[in-house]
């Protein structure tokens, strides 16, 4: 029996944002729609926030929803987005000043809490709170923006959060976010990540749909082995 154990979740970033409904509908093979909301001043970028996550939520209510908040306010708006019905909600630990409460709130309206660290960011004071969080996301480019070129260097940050997260005894996915497309998924397997975030890999293929699933094979054929 084949169990799947890897996610491919794109991210509508690189999208056409003025047509977010349609391009949603454009990857129906996803295990999940990754959704970046940047506030310019957690990142040099700005995008959206609640009122178009809420649509999204109700445009395409069967949609995992994997929220990404790069944010300064984490602690202030992360809940919302999991009262709004996101399945998952991922808020920075560099802009929480108290990551455990706000993950409790999160766990509290029903989705799964994730921390996100930046790349310079070291995974190893996490390890007394990884019980509090479904899942880390390990920026594998600065984050604000999509097409950014996969940083190597963040290859042993994986696999040292692999051990953390086997030593735990925990279910915690480990998710890459940053340069993630058929060059540099299958690396990102071998060191231990099991949810991979595409955004331009995806949204740039004639056939978004067909990338996701080719991008779901590639990942799923490298943990077999
Ligand atoms: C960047 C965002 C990513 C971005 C990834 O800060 O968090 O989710 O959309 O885009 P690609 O896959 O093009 O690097
Ligand atoms: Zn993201």
């Amino acid at each position: 029996m084949t169990t799947v154990s890897t996610r491919i979740h794109p991210s509508v970033l690189n999208a056409d944002l003025a047509r977010l409904d349609a391009e949603i509908a454009r990857i129906p093979s996803a295990a999940g729609v990754h959704l970046d909301v940047m506030d310019n001043h957690f990142v040099p970028n700005l995008t959206f926030g609640l009122p178009v996550v809420e649509c999204v939520r109700a445009a395409h209510p069967d949609a995992f929803l994997d929220l990404h908040l790069m944010i300064e306010q984490a602690d202030r708006w992360a809940p919302s987005y999991a009262e709004a019905g996101c399945q998952s909600v991922t808020f920075h630990l560099e802009a929480s000043q108290a990551p455990v409460r706000t993950a409790r709130a999160i766990r509290s309206a029903g989705a799964r809490a994730a921390i996100g660290l930046r790349p310079q960011t070291p995974v190893e004071p996490l390890r007394d709170l990884l019980a509090e969080f479904d899942m880390v996301l390990l920026m594998t480019v600065d984050p604000g923006f999509g097409g950014q070129p996969f940083l190597d260097a963040m290859l042993p940050k994986i696999r040292r959060t692999r051990e953390l997260v086997a030593a735990s005894g925990r279910q915690i996915w480990i998710q890459v976010d940053g340069g993630i497309g058929p060059a540099t998924i299958e690396r990102c397997v071998d060191a231990g990540a099991d949810v991979f975030v595409a955004g331009s890999a995806v949204f740039s293929a004639a056939d978004p749909d067909a990338m996701v699933r080719s991008l779901a094979d590639l990942a799923e054929s490298r943990c077999a082995h």
